[in-house]
């Protein structure tokens, strides 16, 4: 099948490359003529495992191709994806400034029957909006052209999306035209085997689904957070209690890590885009409110146990930070919360010395060339001569440190553990002192 992809960012990317594995003739555009010399050079512009070699071997194949003529693009598939992005506005609601601008350039070129399918998290009505104005578009040059405007949200894990798209557990797709449900149908049947994962429904429960499943990966992370707080106020271990209460399989025990805040793209922004649709339509959504409230609190909780175990003194002082992507497997900084910290531990006269495996080079496009802020090669060069070790992301690599070398290293011997890494008794018995979440010291 012919398919084009509007966007060449993470989203738009994965899926034009996936689609093309399986057989299809994906072309993908986009409005970044850097972005597309990058890709038609063989490059990649994002970080996400496995997604140069399928994009590569795609290519070769002829099977995808990157190209800034969105007129070529319209003509090109009878599927056209909308890939862009929604970055928030200052209230915290989705700008759909770029996806509007999509339907305005379909709208302008369409010239024969085309799927629309809205593939970017949107907000609930969006596709009729979508669909507006490609109609105003044809009427002002006089067409009446037949088209279909289709939600089926993307739900890729980033650092995981390959697999999250060539194994879905579940493809939602929202329309009101049942024989476009099965063109769609057709489209994703190399990825729904075994069982039927395709679960059709009207658009705006679509679009209102994908919104529903981060909102609640959200809460349940700010519920242990909440949680945690608790446990160290009490006097309890909230990582004995979450070993608890998962194996109740109605709780389970995916998403209920506690740590130092839900970051990235997708949590942050779709919580609070999700919040502002209720409002706007005249409803308090209160919990969507608290989940946001004790993310934000809990940001800052690294710094506020940084400065009370230095007693506010952080004047001078040099912070070894492990981890800066807001999770692992990926470069991605957004909303990570080693930013807070930095920015916090930056604004308190403190010095980072950082590495994270793969984040270095999006640190210094943020940062730009701080004095300080120092990038370095591996962990424990981070460690040498810092005043304490703050773990900010659970790459895998921060697992089995050898604590005897960073005791050593250190001038306080104190390691700051926003992820829970290590267990209490063993870190102390190396004379350590460990301040993690939601444990007692
Ligand atoms: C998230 C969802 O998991 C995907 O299903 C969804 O498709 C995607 O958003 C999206 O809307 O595009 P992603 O943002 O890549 O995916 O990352 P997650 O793995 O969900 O992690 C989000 C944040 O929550 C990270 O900062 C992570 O450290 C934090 N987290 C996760 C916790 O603090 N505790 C947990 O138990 C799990």
């Amino acid at each position: 099948m012919e398919i084009t992809i509007f966007g060449s960012g993470y989203v738009g990317l994965v899926t034009g490359a996936c689609l093309a594995e399986v057989g299809n003739d994906v072309l993908c555009v986009d409005i970044d003529q850097r972005k597309i010399d990058l890709l038609n050079s063989g490059g990649v512009p994002i970080f996400e495992p496995g997604l140069e070699a399928l994009i590569a071997r795609n290519r070769e194949a002829g099977r995808l191709s990157f190209t800034t003529d969105a007129a070529a693009g319209i003509a090109h598939g009878l599927f056209q994806f909308i890939a862009v992005g929604t970055p928030p506005d200052e209230d915290g609601s989705a700008d759909l400034s770029h996806v509007l601008a999509v339907a305005d350039i379909i709208g302008r070129n369409l010239t024969e029957y085309r799927i629309v399918v809205d593939k970017s998290t949107v907000p609930v009505g969006t596709a009729d909006q979508v669909a507006a104005r490609i109609r105003e578009r044809l009427s002002a040059r006089g067409e009446t052209i037949e088209f279909d405007v289709v939600s089926n949200p993307e739900f890729l894990k980033e650092g995981a999306a390959i697999e999250d798209f060539m194994r879905p557990d579940r493809i939602i797709v929202g329309t009101d035209n049942p024989r476009t449900g099965e063109l769609l149908r057709a489209l994703y049947a190399p990825f729904n085997r075994n069982r039927d994962r395709l679960v059709l429904m009207d658009v705006r429960s679509a679009e209102l689904t994908k919104y529903a499943a981060n909102a609640m990966l959200a809460t349940k992370i700010s519920f242990m957070n909440e949680l945690a707080n608790v446990a160290e106020a009490v006097g309890a271990d909230i990582e004995r209690v979450r070993i608890g209460i998962g194996s109740d399989p109605r709780i389970g025990y995916q998403f209920i890590y506690p740590g130092c805040g839900y970051g990235g793209s997708c949590f942050p922004k779709d919580v609070r885009a999700l919040e502002r649709t209720a409002r706007s339509k005249g409803y308090q959504a209160e919990l969507l409110q608290a989940v946001e409230a004790v993310n934000d609190r809990q940001k800052d909780l690294l710094f506020s146990k940084i400065a009370e175990y230095f007693n506010g003194n952080l004047d001078g002082k040099t912070f070894a930070l492990w981890g800066l992507a807001f999770k692992p497997n990926t470069d991605d900084m957004r909303e990570a919360s080693s930013r807070r910290l930095m920015e916090q531990l930056w604004a308190a006269g403190a010095r980072v010395r950082a590495f994270d495996p793969v984040a270095a080079e999006e640190a210094k496009r943020l940062y730009g060339e701080r004095t300080d802020l120092e990038l370095v090669e591996n962990r424990m060069a981070a460690v040498t001569g810092a005043d304490a070790v703050v773990i900010v992301t659970e790459w895998n690599e921060f697992r089995s440190p050898d604590l005897t070398a960073v005791k050593a290293q250190l001038r306080s011997p104190v390691i700051f553990d926003g992820r829970n890494l290590f267990n209490p008794s063993q870190v102390n018995s190396t004379g350590l002192t460990y301040i993690s979440i939601g444990r007692q010291p």
